[in-house]
């Protein structure tokens, strides 16, 4: 392997004892998703969402799991804010669940839908927690998939719509908001590889869906600035992606090559359109055998790239990609997650041999540092905001307590990497911990614990972990103790 980090920086941070302060009126946050923590999928009328259906088939969700219980945050919402209060934090990015506002996707509001994130906002101002929604977590309203999902260009409009009805609810009490969460996942992993929901492996489907995911970006975008500026308000939207580092394995020209591929399919199909107004050469070029980009119809591209007040940066890992698996170790293949999408054949994650968490992931910060950097170079003087950013490990409970020490490593490493880029000029405003509690992690299940609290699926018991305790500390004094 011949790629090398592009800063000085740690990877695991383990050898850092120096304190860092972060900037003034930085955002201390924790990170949740509505399908993933709230539980009640079928209580007060919620409507069926693409991965109550997807975790209902056999097969798709490890050990069977489903959105229930996930933490039952749905009734517990008032001692999970009280959680947070006492950690210290001072915002908290979750998600609004479509089909709990509206369960079919689309028309009149259901009450008990909007009473809840009414009265969970409520209860975060009162402890004086910012509110930070997103829009869309990835549950979209199982009609609005049975009508053809992402790939289907109407989706784009009921997504506006649906924020036309949060911005009415909550427009007087919430100033940041982004529309959609990574994504590439919902377009890949759910309409290309199939391992999310909806389930599809329709490549050239996958292509649409992220477009019309951005259109709904676009268009939910303006809904939600023309009724704040209707108001007298000015919101804040934004969008999250998870953008990452893409690193050729060695600098043979094929590596280097799959790894712009990787970086054209994985980051820049998104920011570019979103920034720029127009989709990258080389994609269009890579994937033209696969899709001719016949759904972008006139004025798309000038409604996806409408003004972006911040962009969140969901980060775990690096990648490094090979172009081919001649030369690689059979042994050292990463989970090639790339591989069953579009414009990507021959291509595959490796595994370099770095320590790795309980996904799998490889640990190095170093990853968010030219992550953030080369999104600054790229799009010069847009707001930042780490979205996401954590580490599942297999925590045990003893005696009461959780000693999470390789998480606490993980996010002091990242915490500095991102305070080195913030040094380096990058305008980073925030960071939220991904997340606040253990939760439903998608296709894998319960099995996977991210939080910086513990849940016990049975009891419903919480428990701070270490990690909780320190990153609270972190929050609280606006930097890492020395
Ligand atoms: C990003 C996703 O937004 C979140 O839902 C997920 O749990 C984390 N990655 C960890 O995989």
């Amino acid at each position: 392997m011949t790629s090398q980090p592009a800063t000085s920086l740690s990877r695991t941070g383990q050898e850092s004892e120096t304190g860092v302060q972060f900037p003034p009126g930085f955002v201390w946050g924790v990170a949740t998703a509505s399908f993933q923590i709230e539980g009640s999928t079928t209580a007060d009328g919620r409507g069926a969402s693409i991965w109550d259906t997807f975790s209902a088939t056999p097969g798709k969700v490890q050990n069977g799991d489903t959105g229930d219980p996930a933490c039952d945050h749905y009734n517990r919402y008032r001692d999970d804010v009280a959680l947070m209060r006492d950690l210290g934090v001072g915002a908290y990015r979750f998600s609004v669940a479509w089909p709990r506002v509206q369960p079919t996707g689309s028309g009149k509001p259901l009450q008990a839908g909007l009473d809840f994130y009414d009265k969970l906002v409520d209860a975060l101002l009162e402890v004086g927690i910012e509110p930070w929604p997103t829009l869309y977590h990835w549950d979209l309203p199982q009609t609005l998939e049975d009508a053809g999902g992402w790939p289907n260009r109407d989706t784009a409009y009921r997504f506006a719509e649906y924020a036309g009805v949060m911005y009415e609810l909550l427009g007087d009490r919430i100033t940041n908001w982004n529309t959609l969460n990574e994504p590439w996942c919902a377009a890949f992993l759910g309409y290309a590889s199939g391992v999310h929901a909806p389930g599809r492996r329709e490549p050239a489907s996958a292509l649409a869906a992220a477009h019309h995911l951005m259109l709904g970006h676009g268009l939910a975008a303006n809904v939600i600035r023309d009724l704040g500026a209707g108001a007298g308000r000015a919101p804040l939207v934004g969008i999250v992606h998870n953008q990452t580092t893409v690193r050729p394995y060695t600098d043979g020209e094929a590596d280097v090559d799959a790894a712009r591929r990787i970086d054209a399919l994985r980051n820049r199909i998104f920011t570019e359109p979103l920034v720029k107004g127009r989709y990258p050469e080389d994609l269009l070029a890579d994937v033209a055998a696969v899709s001719d980009y016949g759904f972008v119809r006139d004025g798309d591209l000038e409604t996806i790239s409408a003004p972006l007040d911040m962009l969140g940066v969901n980060f775990y890992n690096p990648s490094w990609v090979s172009g081919s698996r001649e030369g690689v170790d059979p042994d050292d293949l990463g989970p090639a997650e790339y591989s069953p999408s579009v414009g990507s054949e021959h291509v595959v994650d490796v595994d370099t041999g770095l320590p790795v968490t309980a996904m799998g992931w490889p640990i190095d910060a170093t990853g968010l540092y030219d992550t953030l950097t080369r999104l600054a170079a790229d799009y010069p003087g847009l707001p930042l905001y780490v979205t996401e950013n954590g580490a599942a490990f297999e925590d045990r409970v003893v005696d009461g307590a959780v000693h999470d020490e390789d998480r606490i490593a993980y996010l002091d490493a990242h915490l500095r990497a991102a305070h080195e880029a913030i040094g380096a000029g990058v305008p980073l405003k925030g960071y939220f911990a991904w997340s606040l509690m253990d939760n439903f992690e998608w296709a894998l299940g319960y099995g996977k614990r991210f939080g910086l609290v513990h849940v016990d699926y049975d009891t419903q018991v919480r428990t701070v972990k270490d990690s909780g305790l320190w990153y609270g500390r972190v929050a609280r004094n606006g930097g890492i103790g020395a």
